[in-house]
């Protein structure tokens, strides 16, 4: 480690994955362990919010022992220490923010509390250096899919969100219907590459006209009476013709939303963040349409794109420079309304 650089340690734990990253001015991955609970949340197909706690707890300091070891760097070199605060699961917050902390008491450094959501879209920023707001931005997770105006680092205005399931919480819940397992996204994604997207076509949802809002609890629900129609018929169901058929309708929406969004915003920038954005059908179709309309589209490599502690670093960073910080009262907060977010942007 190079001497006289700014050092961030962040830290992770909303959901499943124990995370803890060193980053250099911000952007320079030092280092970004991540151990995933996932193994042992697959027994019962899907997160277990006590069992998540208790192995954040079991975790973390090994966790981040082995990152200041890959980083090389030592506790008292570390300059700020960011920590995600919400929204998530509230034990399993609670772990992150306590250890953060304790070590921002012990090093007597400045602690910053991150939005997970703003977490996912900064991880753009240390995928792609050059990158710097205004830009629209689509983050789907297993917990949000919003469509939102990043006006600088630390503003952003809401333009669109679900009005019920997140995209991947739909991903999760097809999984399940058609047995392929925890978590789902990446199984839906992978049995749809050998199925016919046209052969089922499920409905598209739009909502009104003109709206950004999306809405996938219909189609998750179309997929259940599709595979129970079937079964009732004593047909055999093709799992990857109706894994294609789904991925096709809800990426649809996504993609054509995101891309009127960005043309009416007028940035030229679309910027993509969270765990679905892992999905390569998503990227593919998304990089062809901002091509045909004259858009830059930007996306983490799926290691970023998954929950990560090295985009909470970044976001911490960039709050740092503006001058925000918290104090040793900073809470987990599970509901973390993206509000938070919006109405400073408001009110400044
Ligand atoms: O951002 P993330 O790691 O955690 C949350 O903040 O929610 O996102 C996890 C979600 C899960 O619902 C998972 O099924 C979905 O992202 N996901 C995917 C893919 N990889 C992860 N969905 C579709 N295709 C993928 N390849
Ligand atoms: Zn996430």
């Amino acid at each position: 480690m190079k001497e006289g650089k700014q050092i961030t340690l962040a830290l992770e734990s909303s959901c499943d994955e124990t995370a803890v990253a060193l980053l250099a001015e911000g952007r320079q991955v030092l280092s970004n362990v991540i151990s995933s609970q996932i193994p042992i949340h697959q027994a019962f197909g899907g997160v277990v919010p006590e069992i998540a706690s208790r192995h954040h707890l079991e975790n973390i300091n090994d966790v981040l022992q082995q990152a200041l070891e890959e980083a090389q760097v030592e506790l008292p070199q570390v300059d700020l220490v960011g920590v995600t605060c919400g929204p998530g699961l509230v034990g399993a917050l609670l772990i992150g923010v306590a250890t953060a902390k304790a070590l921002a008491f012990v090093l007597n450094k400045p602690l910053v509390g991150v939005d997970h959501m703003m977490g996912h879209v900064a991880a753009n920023y240390i995928q792609h250096r050059e990158l710097e707001p205004p830009f629209t931005g689509l983050i789907v997770s297993g917990g949000h899919t919003v469509l939102v105006q990043v006006v600088d680092y630390n503003r952003w205005a809401l333009i669109g969100e679900t009005r019920d399931d997140a995209v991947g919480e739909a991903y999760d819940k097809v999984a399940r219907i058609l047995g392929l397992g925890y978590p789902g996204g990446p199984k839906v994604e992978e049995i749809a590459l050998k199925g016919d997207p046209k052969k089922i076509p499920f409905k598209r949802v739009y909502l009104e006209k003109d709206s950004y809002d999306f809405s996938f609890s219909g189609i998750k629900t179309a997929v259940m009476n599709y595979v129970h129609t079937e079964q009732q018929r004593k047909n055999s169901i093709d799992v990857a013709d109706v894994a294609a058929g789904f991925q096709e309708a809800v990426l649809e929406v996504l993609v054509e939303k995101s891309i009127r969004a960005a043309l009416e915003m007028d940035t030229g920038k679309l910027v993509l963040a969270g765990g679905v954005s892992a999905n390569q059908r998503l990227c593919h179709w998304l990089e062809q349409r901002c091509g045909e309309e004259g858009l830059r589209l930007y996306h983490p490599d799926p290691l970023l794109c998954t929950d990560n502690a090295a985009m909470i670093g970044c976001a911490a960073y960039y709050k740092f420079m503006e001058g925000k910080q918290d104090d040793l009262d900073l809470d987990a907060y599970p509901g973390l309304p993206m509000a938070y977010d919006y109405l400073q942007c408001k009110r400044s």
